[in-house]
């Protein structure tokens, strides 16, 4: 009987009553709205002292989560004396009440706090990790996460998300990989601002929108080495067209805020440098909000050897740095430095401006309590409608990366299946890098997933099998909260012995494997991407079986995988699912949902390799097939990727074919229709993401060999056909030249329209001006 996958209706409950995805500012205020917000800071302003504005520019961190190694005392105090505009890590209706009464109430101006918390894949309902989320390739269902982490948030009186994360990287040994949406800047952008108009809504004003803010301002994702908080050096085309418009994306959606990165940026540190902050991201772009340092960036950009703290702190305002996040540098310098006429008053009113306009826009001035509602924290915090959304989102976002033999889905009857692995019966590590308000207590594991949907119809043997590692090195580098990662009592080797056993008894292995929760994220940096030892030595030994064995991935990153991929029957890839993990895992591993998510970073094979990635320049010296001297290439390793980009498989097949070009001699504004059957030939309804590539081989600049332009995603039945088309306009043949002039060139293009960056049909056309 052929079987049907239907995407889960409940999880899309609202978002019919979301906007579609587009990059437009929709919460951009009219004239007359800017024209009275202004006369109304303007009013404010002229009651304010030096201190008062200062107080404004500064952020504290309440506690609750402390992101850094520096945290603020008497919170209380500075925010009645009005030396505090913002605190961050401070969520609780109770709590965020009680400081912002002591601000409305207590301070002589009566100017309302903005709260912020790092919400990044979901607030207390935790959603996949963004790599995750950018797998789903689905803006929409991006969009509704933003929107539920936001009612989340709002409903725990926080009314500023320090998200999206839009970093652009190529390096997975960055452990921060896990926090964006991977190597592509198209698709990187549209996945910015979709999750902009998520978190914002359609008004600042509504109880329950958040102001996002984009980060980390600019080029943190291309740390050399992939070592965390390293040195960038980059060009400005690199800069221009791989690794700026995401950030782009997000201001001209309308995102609120912006925070700068604690890497240099043409070797002058983010949060002061000028052509940064004020020429790129306000005359060029036109951005109208603030931008806030990361955490104690400023203070460190005396380590950069840039002076001491009144020195940068100077800088900073000056550059347009408007908020200073935990690190007091313009508390404690800046009136200083204003009597030396180091600053000048017209830098500190500009940045004061900004953060009152911030809360203005916000509507904390007409009610500072707007979103402090005991009823909703209780109502709108982890439903059944949020839980669902999470598990429609987890199972979007898994990658099938291997499926031999068609052993994927599982029967959901008879039979059995040995359980391993030390992410097989674990909550602790189901909810990924940023999760400050997820609570993994409350998180499905796999073995309860599967025993939900089977019951007892299929007989599970469970074994933990191996330590998440047993390098107790590494363990104590893991542990930077209590308990993290620790070792079994059991011995290695007996635990491997207990798998084995396991194994023996059943006809298929479930290993589930791959990275605990603190292996990615932020300072999470690592020079051997593979599978932990311990893990591996247990899926060696079970490899002697000669059983099918499925992989169930966890990771945060990209991972070398070429034993798992040569010997495993089939893997797929869940990132850190969230809450709902092991419903997701479960309802996917027995055919539930069947999987349709694509890679958004390259996997490499080797860690040499890297940086890998799809829209790589030619060479003068291309690698091909055949004998490789004096080619770009290895000696020891081939230059391709495990999987590329836009790379995952499905339980049914695809089968495209008759790419056909309206045209393929084309001038100026014409418009160009590339269009492909995409048949399911398999034995299972499916979702595919069709993907539109082009190639620019003759151009001013070397241009890379192929670069995303756009991607439909499609539906189909069982032997169900579909014409996919793309419409190209010269727009999508645009790159910033030499000049830094945005433009496309005439010439020759390559269109090519695939199932990923490597498998694709492809035809040439020549498009004159
Ligand atoms: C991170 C930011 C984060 C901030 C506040 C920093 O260490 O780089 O992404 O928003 O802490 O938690």
């Amino acid at each position: 009987m052929k079987k049907k996958f239907t995407r889960n209706s409940a999880a899309f409950i609202g978002a019919a009553l979301l906007m579609s995805v587009c990059s437009i500012n929709v919460n951009a205020q009219t004239a007359a709205e800017t024209a009275k917000m202004n006369a109304y800071v303007t009013g404010l302003m002229k009651k304010m002292t030096v201190d008062e504005k200062i107080g404004q520019l500064n952020l504290v961190t309440g506690g609750m989560a402390i992101t850094g190694s520096v945290t603020n005392n008497g919170i209380g105090d500075g925010v009645k004396n009005g030396t505090i505009g913002g605190i961050f890590g401070l969520y609780g209706v109770a709590e965020v009440r009680k400081m912002q009464e002591a601000a409305v109430k207590g301070s002589r101006l009566h100017i309302p706090l903005i709260f912020g918390l790092d919400v990044i894949h979901g607030h207390r309902t935790i959603f996949p990790i963004p790599l995750g989320m950018s797998a789903t390739w689905d803006l929409d269902l991006i969009k509704q996460s933003a929107r539920i982490a936001a009612k989340e948030a709002t409903a725990e009186g926080l009314n500023w998300v320090f998200s999206p994360m839009v970093d652009i990287a190529r390096d997975a040994r960055w452990g921060r990989i896990s926090e964006g949406s991977g190597e592509d800047p198209y698709l990187g952008g549209r996945i910015a601002a979709a999750m902009v108009h998520g978190y914002q809504g359609t008004s600042l004003k509504n109880a329950d929108a958040v102001m996002a803010c984009v980060k980390h301002f600019a080029l943190y994702g291309a740390a050399e080495a992939g070592r965390e908080y390293n040195t960038v050096d980059m060009s400005r085309l690199a800069m221009y067209n791989y690794y700026l418009p995401p950030y782009k994306a997000a201001v001209d959606a309308g995102v609120g805020s912006i925070m700068s990165s604690f890497n240099v940026v043409d070797g002058v540190p983010s949060t002061v440098n000028k052509w940064l902050l004020t020429d790129l991201l306000r005359k060029q772009w036109g951005f109208k909000g603030f931008v806030v340092s990361d955490y104690t960036s400023l203070n460190e950009v005396t380590n950069h050897g840039l002076g001491d703290l009144k020195t940068v702190s100077s800088r900073a305002i000056n550059a347009g740095l408007d908020m200073d996040m935990v690190g007091e540098g313009y508390l404690k310098t800046l009136k200083k430095s204003l009597q030396e006429k180091k600053v000048s008053m017209a830098d500190i009113d500009r940045a004061c401006r900004l953060i009152l306009e911030a809360k203005y826009k916000l509507g904390l001035f007409d009610n500072p309590y707007k979103s402090l509602d005991a009823a909703r924290e209780k109502s709108d915090i982890m439903t059944v409608a949020n839980r669902v959304a999470a598990r429609s989102a987890a199972e979007h976002s898994f990658v099938l990366l291997k499926n031999d033999d068609q052993i994927l889905p599982l029967k959901k009857t008879g039979g059995s299946i040995a359980l391993v692995g030390p992410l097989a019966n674990n909550k602790r590590d189901m909810l990924g890098t940023w999760v400050i308000g997820g609570e993994w207590e409350k998180s499905v594991s796999v073995m309860e997933g599967i025993e939900r949907v089977v019951g007892d119809k299929v007989k599970i043997n469970y074994a933990k099998g191996s330590n998440i590692t047993d390098d107790t090195t590494f363990i104590k580098r893991l542990n930077f909260g209590p308990g993290m990662v620790s070792l079994d009592k059991e011995s290695p080797e007996d635990m491997i012995e207990d798998a084995v056993k396991a194994a023996k008894r059943s006809d298929i292995i479930v290993a589930v494997v791959g990275e605990s929760q603190s292996m990615s994220g932020e300072s999470s940096s690592r020079s051997d991407i593979s599978i932990p030892e311990s893990q591996q030595k247990m899926l060696r030994e079970l490899k002697k079986l000669h059983k099918p064995m499925v992989l169930v991935l966890f990771n945060g990153r990209p991972l070398t995988l070429q034993w798992e991929n040569d010997n495993a029957t089939a893997i797929l890839d869940v990132w850190a699912p969230g809450t709902e993990a092991g419903n997701a895992i479960a309802n996917v591993l027995f055919g539930n949902y069947n999987p349709s998510g694509k890679l958004t970073t390259t996997f490499p094979r080797s860690v040499g390799q890297i940086p890998l990635y799809y829209n790589h320049l030619n060479t003068g010296r291309p690698y091909t097939t055949g004998p490789t001297k004096f080619k770009s290439n290895y000696l020891d390793i081939d230059n391709s990727p495990l999987y590329p980009f836009g790379y995952g498989l499905s339980y049914t097949k695809f089968q495209y074919s008759n790419l056909k070009l309206s045209k393929t001699n084309l001038k100026g504004n014409e418009t160009l229709t590339a269009t492909i059957t995409v048949a399911n030939t398999g034995n299972y309804t499916g979702e595919e993401t069709v993907q539109l590539y082009i190639g620019d081989p003759e151009a001013s600049i070397s241009r890379p060999v192929k670069e995303l332009k756009d991607f439909k995603k499609i539906t189909l039945q069982v032997g169900q056909k579909k014409d996919v088309s793309f419409t190209i306009t010269p727009d999508k043949l645009k790159f910033f030249n030499s000049n830094l002039k945005y433009d496309w060139e005439p010439g020759k293009f390559i269109i090519e329209v695939g199932t990923n960056s490597e498998i694709t049909e492809s035809a040439t056309v020549n498009w004159m001006k």
